[in-house]
């Protein structure tokens, strides 16, 4: 039963509940025409205290495509957070105006605590350099359509690990599949924290870390691709020195196997070359289509609306 839940960490879901949430998404995705009518009169808040183009917009063409509506701001400037207001109060406010609502928060935690007061479903959109399970479930249908399986896979996580949200949100989900391997791949300043390495030995899971992707390139069946998070350093000189450590290339893609297949949450900067797009193991454009799929599978279940 989603009836009525927040979505606010990867753990939220079972098992079984996300594979209900994949088939939904896949149904959806084959017959969007179905359930046009499906949250008709339903509101979706979409608020956005930092910056988005694919959460967002994909949260909302989502509900539209579900026959409801959207209200809510894009730039917390607009807002009355620019006045000082509290995140308790916004969403206590927005819980008389909305049925779910959706938050995106530079602070880590933000989700968690807006669901605390309010009375609606809250999705977590991304909380600071914490989690974004939403990408998560894109991420996963994407897996699930141009892999295959999650069982028995090995993924590289590639790039900013220490503030990249999504890998920690994924590298969390995929240890309750069977048989994974991760191997993280960064400079040792941008490192997974240690609260996800702890999930990983706590769920015995096998984990590696090293700084050369070229090294592992071959035995990776997803590779994750991630930008560097320029917002999140308290440092630019360091974020400059950093920021172009890994690009995958062409050449690069030759040592990986011909089964692996490329994510990226999107924004790319410059970590994949534009040459790698042509290569039909590069999947970062379906994975943001995906992305308003699963997004409309989890309004509906959230609504009890399928
Ligand atoms: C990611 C995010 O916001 O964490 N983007 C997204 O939601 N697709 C990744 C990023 O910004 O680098």
């Amino acid at each position: 039963m989603f009836k009525g839940r927040s979505l606010i960490e990867p753990d939220d879901f079972t098992i079984e509940e996300l594979e209900e949430l994949l088939l939904l998404t896949k149904k959806i995705r084959e017959d969007r025409e179905k359930f046009s009518e499906s949250c008709r009169k339903r509101i979706l808040a979409a608020l956005f205290f930092e910056p988005s183009t694919r959460t967002r917009l994909s949260f909302e063409a989502a509900m539209l495509r579900l026959g409801g509506s959207c209200l809510g701001f894009a730039d917390p400037s607009s807002s009355s957070a620019a006045k000082g207001e509290s995140l308790a109060d916004t969403i206590r406010v927005v819980s008389s105006y909305a049925d779910i609502a959706v938050i995106r928060s530079p602070k880590e935690g933000a989700a968690l605590l807006a669901k605390q007061y309010s009375s609606i479903p809250i999705i977590n959109a991304g909380d600071g350099g914490h989690y974004h399970p939403t990408q998560t479930l894109t991420d996963l249908a994407t897996i699930k359509q141009f892999y295959g399986s999650f069982e028995g896979i090995t993924a590289g996580f590639c790039g900013d690990l220490k503030f990249g949200r999504t890998v920690h949100s994924l590298a969390k989900i995929l240890t309750r599949y069977k048989k994974v391997k991760i191997i993280f791949i960064s400079p040792k300043e941008l490192g997974v924290p240690a609260y996800i390495k702890d999930i990983l030995n706590k769920r015995n899971i096998q984990y590696s870390e090293t700084a050369c992707l070229e090294e592992v390139m071959g035995e990776l069946d997803i590779l994750y691709m991630t930008r560097v998070q320029r917002e999140r350093f308290l440092n630019e000189e360091e974020y400059l020195r950093l920021k172009d450590t890994y690009i995958l290339t062409p050449e690069k893609m030759k040592a990986a196997k011909p089964t692996m297949i490329v994510l990226h949450p999107l924004p790319r900067l410059n970590e994949i070359d534009v040459e790698v797009d042509a290569d039909p193991r590069a999947v970062y454009f379906k994975q943001a289509e995906y992305g308003m799929y699963v997004r409309m599978a989890l309004l509906a279940l959230l609504l009890d609306a399928v």
